[in-house]
């Protein structure tokens, strides 16, 4: 019994570890390749883009590069500050070269579910400025069909007075069922950087054209935005757990 717990916490730890450097790979192919010198970088959130600001900072060290960072959240502007990268805004830089910003699922035409952290707003309005989004991600993120893989629904910020009529609203629309995303440190929802709440849609069909849903969850009063990124990626960035990297555009 004891052998066999200690077989499976090792074999969780491998996976953990495979995981990890998957995203480092990924993160590091996206900041060599799409980085160059006056690269003015749309910076995302999440545990992937934690590598690729890593990597940024080191190559702005080496190579002298002048890159100017706009962050898509708290956290992301916090990674910018701490490794001395040079921060900047939509007001000054509305136009950005490339934003860099991870996933939660990525289906076979680049339609992505985002969100999971809680970001989406922001990284919407940040990647729709940038010439071109490029998505890093590990192997699990790598789907046919939404919903293959990224089991906890698509989010969905919406203001805190609406959310409980765009709950029902959009299960009489689409079926399946809306949660309120509710926080694990604090009593009561999960409050966004911009002060709003998140709702997530679980148990969706999956044949749905995502870009008439998108449009349908906007038409909502209250809706703030969805975690539906569709026609925005111009690729991903997958690493798998042999060390490679997959591309898909
Ligand atoms: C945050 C996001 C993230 O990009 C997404 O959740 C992926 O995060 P991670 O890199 O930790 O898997 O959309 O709102």
């Amino acid at each position: 019994m004891h052998i066999f717990r200690c077989f499976t916490q090792i074999r969780r730890l491998t996976k953990m570890t495979s995981l990890e450097s998957a995203k480092k790979t990924a993160a590091h192919t996206a900041v060599d390749l799409h980085v160059q010198n006056n690269t003015i970088v749309g910076i995302g959130s999440g545990s992937t883009v934690v590598y690729a600001v890593e990597r940024l900072a080191e190559r702005v060290k080496a190579e002298k590069l002048k890159v100017q960072c706009v962050p898509t959240s708290f956290q992301a502007r916090q990674l910018i500050v701490q490794h001395k990268l040079t921060l900047t805004d939509l007001e000054i830089n509305p136009r950005l070269d490339v934003c860099i910003d991870g996933a939660d699922e990525v289906d076979n035409n680049l339609t992505l579910i985002k969100g999971g952290g809680g970001c989406l707003l922001q990284e919407k309005i940040v990647a729709s400025c940038a010439r071109e989004l490029i998505i890093i991600a590990d192997y699990t993120k790598n789907s046919q069909k939404l919903g293959d893989q990224y089991k906890k629904g698509i989010p969905i910020e919406v203001v805190p007075m609406a959310y409980a009529p765009i709950k029902t609203q959009i299960e009489n629309l689409f079926g399946g069922a809306v949660e309120l995303r509710m926080a694990k440190a604090k009593a009561g929802p999960v409050v966004t950087d911009n002060g709003n709440f998140i709702l997530d849609w679980k148990n969706f069909q999956q044949d749905y054209n995502w870009e008439n849903v998108n449009t349908k969850l906007n038409l909502i009063p209250g809706v703030v935005e969805t975690g539906l990124f569709v026609k925005m990626a111009k690729k991903a960035y997958f690493g798998l757990a042999d060390g490679s990297i997959k591309e898909q555009v």
